[in-house]
């Protein structure tokens, strides 16, 4: 949990200046982005060493309305500049590096148990939805408000509702870490 979360903390805080120990800890405990990844980072925690996720889980709905199933899997490195609203069902996949907007939703189509694979360093914009086993490749950029319906390929940016690509090579540069 604390390697994930230190990749995640780090991820978040790479926007302020550099800055002391102090600081840092004053930022990670003040900001919305870094409370709510340390009550998801815990409730992922509390899921694999069977303790009950209720009490994270609670948390972080009545705090942030995120609702976000023990059962996704999400790589380290997740940036969630305005956490709000997120809804992720379980066996979603998310990739390392990733950014996600306010009122992203990740869910599975009716009836099915896959849900969609998003890949690394993928940016979910405002509003965005993802429904279905449908994959997202690597640094994909899906637009504001957009649903995916289908796979978008790595690089690609997809737009709109369905979702289409409108650019198939972003310059959406991957993270050195
Ligand atoms: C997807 C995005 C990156 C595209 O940016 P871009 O490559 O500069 O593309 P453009 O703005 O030139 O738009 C290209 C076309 O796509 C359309 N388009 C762009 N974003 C769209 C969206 N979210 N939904 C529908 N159409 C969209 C434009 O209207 C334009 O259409 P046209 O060619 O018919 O005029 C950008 O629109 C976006 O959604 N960014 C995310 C912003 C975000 O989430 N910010 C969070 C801050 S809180």
């Amino acid at each position: 949990m604390f390697d994930t979360l230190k990749v995640d903390l780090r991820r978040n805080l790479q926007d302020y200046a550099p800055c002391g120990t102090l600081k840092r800890l004053a930022l990670c405990l003040t900001l919305n982005s870094t409370q709510a990844l340390m009550l998801i980072r815990f409730q992922f925690w509390c899921a694999r060493h069977h303790f009950p996720t209720l009490f994270a889980a609670k948390l972080l709905f009545w705090f942030f309305k995120i609702e976000i199933s023990k059962y996704a899997h999400i790589g380290p490195g997740l940036r969630l500049p305005h956490p709000m609203g997120l809804i992720i069902a379980p066996n979603v996949i998310i990739g390392p590096d990733c950014d996600i907007y306010a009122d992203v939703r990740l869910v599975l189509a009716h009836g099915a148990k896959e849900g969609p694979q998003i890949g690394r360093h993928v940016f979910l914009g405002d509003g965005a939805k993802v429904v279905g086993h449908v994959s997202v490749g690597d640094h994909a950029i899906i637009g504001v408000s957009s649903v995916v319906t289908r796979d978008v390929p790595a690089h690609a940016t997809a737009v709109g509702i369905p979702a289409k690509v409108i650019t198939e090579h972003n310059d959406r540069e991957a993270d050195t870490r």
